[in-house]
């Protein structure tokens, strides 16, 4: 079983729970996420791997309450256990198979939005144990929604922090930190890995564009299977039909059809809004009128 041995309040709505998966642990890579099962009955949850690790068999995963199924996975209590987490899964990030030799001369700078910025950390940490220090840009709305800044710090060469009301660091959105540190501040990159909402990417791979510089993102699309099987997470890179579970998540942010993953990451809203008001209805002990309640 998959016993939970930490849970931690990030922010607000946004837990931190380490769980022991050591077989998970042992071969995890950057870049590569779980499915977590809340209990016997829950729907799969893919989550990014925020860390790992091999000796005390353990993995993190960063959860924001959002739907009915991410808020069983963040009632779990330290002692309890998850159903299922299955994983490995995904590709690992590229740089981990590229020649450390022309790593070391890559200039890195990855951008974390919001929760995303919990799977940025595995990569800067991998790329810090191998002797490589990247700038790190991190955007959040407000002081109080910022998360793994003090990790990032640890391992990050820079780490930059903008919030969308001033509350802290760089008053502003992640694509104008961007666009500042290399106009204004002379910084030069090599690579860009942006993990956040998809809104975000989008524009993270536009500022980019303007400046010939590679970018990565990693999608976070609606996933069912995990393993290719089913086509619920499928995207177009390339004007061809990918599936973010195996051939991802990260891809070559020119080539993704970024409003195409937009609208079918909407698809389930209505469903999912339904669901979370009857699971509602259902706690509060009154019997659910809105007509999905059979
Ligand atoms: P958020 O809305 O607070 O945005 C975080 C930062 O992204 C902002 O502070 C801003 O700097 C930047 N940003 C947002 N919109 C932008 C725009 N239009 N242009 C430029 N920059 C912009 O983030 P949140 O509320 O934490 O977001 C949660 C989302 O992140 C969820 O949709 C979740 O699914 C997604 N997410 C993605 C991944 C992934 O692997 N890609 C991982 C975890 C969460
Ligand atoms: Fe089913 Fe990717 S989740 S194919």
């Amino acid at each position: 079983m998959f016993e939970i041995l930490e849970k931690r309040t990030l922010a607000e709505g946004i837990y931190l729970t380490r769980v022991y998966a050591p077989r998970i642990a042992r071969s995890a890579k950057p870049g590569q996420f779980i499915i977590v099962r809340a209990d016997e009955k829950g729907e799969r949850i893919p989550l990014t791997i925020a860390d790992y690790d091999i000796e005390a068999g353990s993995v993190t995963m960063v959860t924001q309450a959002l739907g009915v199924s991410t808020r069983k996975i963040v009632a779990k209590e330290v002692g309890e256990c998850f159903a299922d987490v299955a994983g490995p899964l995904g590709r690992p990030s590229d740089f981990v198979t590229e020649p450390l030799e022309e790593l070391r001369n890559k200039r890195f700078v990855f951008i974390g939005g919001g929760v995303g910025t919990a799977p940025v950390y595995p990569q800067v940490k991998w790329l810090s144990e191998h002797g490589i220090k990247a700038d790190v840009i991190v955007g959040a709305k407000s002081k109080d929604m910022l998360i793994y800044t003090q990790e990032m710090e640890r391992v990050a060469g820079n780490l930059y922090i903008c919030t969308d009301d001033g509350s802290e660091g760089f008053h502003g959105l992640v694509t104008a930190r961007l666009e500042q540190l290399i106009t204004e501040e002379g910084k030069q990159y090599d690579c860009c890995v942006a993990i956040g909402p998809m809104i975000m990417m989008k524009f993270v791979t536009l500022t980019a564009k303007k400046f010939d510089l590679p970018c990565i993102v990693s999608l976070n699309a609606l996933m069912v299977d995990g393993t290719g099987m089913c086509g619920a997470c499928r995207v177009s890179v390339g004007g061809k039909t990918r599936f973010t579970c195996v051939d991802g998540p990260e891809f070559n942010a020119y080539e993704v059809d970024f409003d195409e993953a937009m609208r079918r990451q909407g698809m389930y809203r209505t469903q999912e809004q339904r669901a979370l008001a009857i699971a509602r209805e259902r706690a509060e002990g009154h019997k659910c009128n809105i007509g999905l309640d059979k």
